[in-house]
This record gives C-alpha cells, sequence and structure tokens, in this order.
C-alpha cells in the first residue's frame, strides 16, 4: 500500500517542548507558576516534582523552564495568571547522573550558570576553577558537603549581583532526574544547608526546581530527614481519560486522521494513566491504519505489535527482573484482573496463598519496580504494558515448583 509520509505526532521518547502537545496538569502548572512567582518577590519556594516513572516530571519540569524564560504559551493556553506579563530569570539546568555527588551537581548548574549569563551579557567568568568546580580543573582533595555550600553560596552572591543589576528576576536552578543520586551522597543535606545559607544572606530570588520519582525521592531523606518538607511537592498524578483522549485527539488530527470514540476508552484502560503508552499506541496506530480512520481493529493491531516488538525486549527484561517462582505467580494472577488497579485477596485466591504468605514478594516487587502499591491493599503494574505483555506471552515458568523462592 501506498502511503504518504507524515511526521510522527507522536513522541514517546522526549518530554514535551510544545505548550499545545501538553495535556491536563493545570494544578500543578498553576502551583510551579506560583513558586515562579514567590521567589520573585523574595519569597524563596523550592519546588521539587515528584511522580512515578514516566509519568511526565521532566516535561513539567521542561515547561517550567520555559515559563520562567518568558514563554507564556502553556499559562495562556490554561488560562493561568502569572502576575507578572512574563518571567525573566536566569537559569541554570543540569540533569543528575548515577553515582554523581552533590559536587558533580552544583559544577554542572554552576558551569550552566556561567554560560547562560555569558551569553546575556557578555563573557562573564565565575572562576569555578578556582573552587575546583570546573571540569578539568585540578583534582583537589574531596570538599565535604559544608565546604561545597560555601562555595556554592559564594558563587551564587557573584553572580546575584550581575542578574540583578542587569534587570533579571533572578535565578532558578533546575536538576532532572533527581532520584539517581545516592541517598548517602550528602544531597539531601547540601540542599538544606543551601538554602537556609542564602536566605539568612539576603539571597532570595534564587530557587530549586527538582523532579524525581516519588518513593527514590522519599529516600533521599535519609541523608536529611524531611528536608524535601522545606520544598513545595508537586506530585504529579496519573492523566485522567480526558487528558489521555487529549494527547491522542491532538496527535490524530494534526495529521489528519479521524478516530472512533472506542479508541479512546480502550487507549486509556490499556496505558491507565500514563503518557508514555498512550504515545506509543498512538505512534503505532498511525502505521498500523489502513485507511484515514482508526478504528478498534487498528488498536488491537497496535497493541499487538506494541508487546510483540516495538518494547518487546524492554517487557521481557522488566518480567525477568521480578524474579521466579511466586513472582511471576502473583504477576501472572494481577494480568488476568480487568482493571488496572488489583487488589490483594483478588491475588490471593487466584495463587492460593494467604496473604501473609506472599507479603515479602509484595515488597520486593514494589522495590523491584514492578508493581506500585495504588492504595491500602491495592496494587498495579508500573508499566502498564507488562500486563498485556503477560497476557501474550505468559510468565516465566523456570523454577515452576519453588514456591518459597526467595522468601
Ligand atoms: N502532560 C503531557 N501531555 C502529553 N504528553 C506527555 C505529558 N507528560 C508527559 N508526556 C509524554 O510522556 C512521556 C514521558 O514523559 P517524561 O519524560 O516527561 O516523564 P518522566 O516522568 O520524566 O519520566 P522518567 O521517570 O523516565 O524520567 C514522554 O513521551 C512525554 O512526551
Ligand atoms: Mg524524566
Amino acid at each position: 500500500m501506498h502511503k504518504k509520509r507524515f511526521v510522527d505526532p507522536f513522541f514517546p521518547n522526549r518530554p514535551v517542548d510544545d505548550p499545545d502537545r501538553f495535556s491536563g496538569r493545570e494544578i500543578q502548572v498553576d502551583e510551579v507558576a506560583d513558586s515562579l512567582f514567590q521567589i520573585a518577590n523574595s519569597n524563596p519556594k523550592h519546588t521539587i516534582i515528584t511522580g512515578d516513572r514516566g509519568m511526565g516530571k521532566s516535561s513539567l519540569l521542561l515547561q517550567t523552564r520555559m515559563l520562567a524564560t518568558g514563554d507564556n504559551r502553556l499559562v495562556n493556553k490554561l488560562d493561568i495568571d502569572i502576575g507578572y506579563d512574563a518571567f525573566n530569570y536566569i537559569i541554570a539546568w543540569h540533569d543528575a547522573n548515577y553515582d554523581q555527588t552533590p559536587e558533580h551537581i552544583v559544577s554542572g548548574l554552576l558551569r550552566d550558570l556561567e554560560g547562560n549569563i555569558s551569553k546575556l551579557f557578555g563573557k562573564f567568568n565565575l572562576e569555578l576553577d578556582l573552587y575546583g568546580l570546573k571540569v578539568g580543573s585540578s583534582v583537589q582533595k574531596e570538599k565535604t558537603v559544608a565546604d561545597l555550600v560555601n562555595d556554592f553560596c559564594d558563587i551564587i552572591k557573584k553572580s546575584y549581583k550581575a542578574v540583578i543589576d542587569g534587570k533579571k528576576q533572578g535565578i532558578i536552578l533546575f536538576i532532572d532526574e533527581l532520584d539517581r543520586v545516592r541517598p548517602d551522597s550528602g544531597i539531601a543535606t547540601f540542599f538544606k544547608l543551601a538554602t537556609e545559607k542564602l536566605s539568612r544572606e539576603g539571597i532570595k530570588k534564587v530557587g530549586f526546581f527538582c523532579a524525581g520519582i516519588t518513593g527514590a525521592i522519599q529516600k533521599l531523606e535519609v541523608d536529611h530527614g524531611s528536608v524535601f518538607r522545606t520544598f513545595r511537592d508537586v506530585p504529579i498524578p496519573r492523566l485522567t481519560k480526558s487528558e489521555t483522549s487529549d494527547i491522542l485527539s491532538t496527535g490524530f488530527c494534526g495529521v489528519g486522521f479521524t478516530f472512533d470514540r472506542i479508541v479512546l476508552d480502550a487507549v486509556f484502560e490499556l496505558s491507565s494513566g500514563f503518557p508514555e503508552p498512550v504515545h506509543i499506541l498512538g505512534s503505532e496506530m498511525l502505521s498500523e491504519a489502513s485507511s484515514k480512520q482508526i478504528t478498534i481493529e487498528t488498536f488491537n493491531k497496535a497493541k499487538k505489535r506494541v508487546v510483540t516488538d516495538v518494547k518487546k525486549n524492554k517487557l521481557k527484561s522488566l518480567l525477568e527482573k521480578a524474579g521466579y517462582g511466586k513472582y511471576q505467580k502473583i504477576l501472572e494472577a494481577m494480568a488476568k484482573y480487568e482493571g488496572p488497579y488489583v487488589p490483594l485477596d483478588f491475588i490471593s485466591r487466584h495463587i492460593g496463598y494467604d496473604q501473609k504468605q506472599f507479603s515479602t514478594n509484595i515488597s520486593n516487587l514494589i522495590e523491584r519496580e514492578t508493581i506500585t502499591r495504588v492504595d491500602k491493599g491495592v496494587y498495579a503494574f508500573v508499566d502498564p504494558l507488562l500486563k498485556e505483555y503477560i497476557r501474550n506471552f505468559g510468565i516465566i515458568n523456570i523454577k515452576d515448583n519453588v514456591d518459597n523462592d526467595e522468601q
């Protein structure tokens, strides 16, 4: 069949940059806009965006960055008042990586800050090398967190003057993927000390905006109890039915396709509020469609292709990571359940064990990020497509008879 080529309007692999393609999240956008407003008024509201894996944290962080630097398209679309014509912050961004220490993060942020200030005001040297915070600067002995806080605040102070004199509103420091940082790295202590010191020294138009996976962020508090309570938490919930439908219809209409309403129901049921599978399914439906009308048959073909091809390897290794024996049985039971939120007694009945006999397995499955606890006694797959994978391929049956496996 000859098909006209077009740009795929779905993008499962990158955060939303186009505000028109950013669906829902009114409350969360309002909260980040308020944090930006408060910071501009010397009331620092450090903010952390939390949510499950793939829920849209980086997308909201990116939209916040655009808002902070004067792009009002999203707040205009949502009719949110930001208290100014536009924000005009100087920003810096760092994506945390595995095994990064607070020093890596500070160094990444400050290098970006230096570059961004230079772009605006001409060459600006924060003398990061003197502090040992420049790539390739002579290796110094490791700083303590307290030293790092002092250096960080020193450098921010230098930048702050230039920023405020240059008629900018202040400085926003973005850190994405904060969940990757190890809890014992000192990062929570760093935030606590640094935010207090800046405030004490009257540097109040500086704010941190971070994003990270819910459970992992709580773990960071091992280092410094409840530090993130001094942050404003902006939790990202699952998408509603209408937000999910919005992503699909905008995508389809943008390339001149129409669709049966039942397709929207089917995608919502399968994606259970996660945006990523909506994009994957949307994209596959467009490539499976035999006409410009997306039908439930198109959806079924796309669903099949996603689990047997597009995401097959990823889902397979997710299933392997879960563990064998009883772990697989639990997942098999969960896949049999009709809706996305599976009650514990359903699992119990299916595998024929008393709840107490597999509570450790449930905790381990949560720890391994195979399932999440939605509510007391209610669980869901972390990746909703895993359910469909198990329905297609079944569970892994080795060690079938070992029912006390890894207990
Ligand atoms: N509000 C939204 N509207 C439309 N699509 C969205 C929205 N939020 C996220 N997405 C899409 O969902 C996918 C995952 O989003 P994103 O990368 O922002 O999630 P994340 O929570 O940062 O994921 P991770 O836990 O992997 O870091 C991307 O394809 C993104 O484009
Ligand atoms: Mg992300």
